[in-house]
């Protein structure tokens, strides 16, 4: 049985590399680099990362035993989830990936508040 620690250990490890994912395609985007072998190994990253957050992030809610009515925190991390898996998507078609960058900056200490206090 997977543990609580290893679903936390995986969790943190992917939820940083789908951060660093989403920044780097802002970055590059912005400067006209997002393309060929460079976008396609990070588009591999991204997508890896988005699926482990989301396995680990029910894994840790199965070992902390709420499985049945999920709190309303967990929403809004999976809100969050939901924009940043599509984020790669929304920079090809956006005009501009300032808006996504920006919102890297701000979800990502909301969603740590969110884990750590539980506040509804
Ligand atoms: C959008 C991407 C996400 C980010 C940036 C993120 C971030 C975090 C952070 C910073 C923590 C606290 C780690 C610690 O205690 O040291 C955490 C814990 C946790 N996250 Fe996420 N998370 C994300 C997505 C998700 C999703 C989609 C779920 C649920 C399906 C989820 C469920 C959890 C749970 C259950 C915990 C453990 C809380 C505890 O140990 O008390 N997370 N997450």
């Amino acid at each position: 049985m997977i543990s609580y620690s290893a679903y936390k250990v995986a969790h943190i490890s992917c939820f940083v590399y789908l951060m660093v994912s989403v920044f780097s395609i802002c970055i590059l985007q912005m400067n006209a680099l997002y393309e060929g072998q460079r976008r396609k190994n990070l588009l591999r990253l991204h997508g890896f990362a988005s699926a482990f957050v989301l396995v680990s992030g029910f894994g840790l809610l199965a070992r902390l035993g709420m499985t049945h009515g999920l709190p309303t925190w967990i929403y809004f991390k999976l809100a969050a989830w939901v924009f940043f898996s599509m984020s790669p998507a929304l920079i090809k078609k956006t005009i501009s990936p300032k808006p996504v960058l920006g919102s890297v900056l701000f979800l990502f200490p909301f969603m740590a508040f969110l884990a750590i206090y539980k506040p509804f």
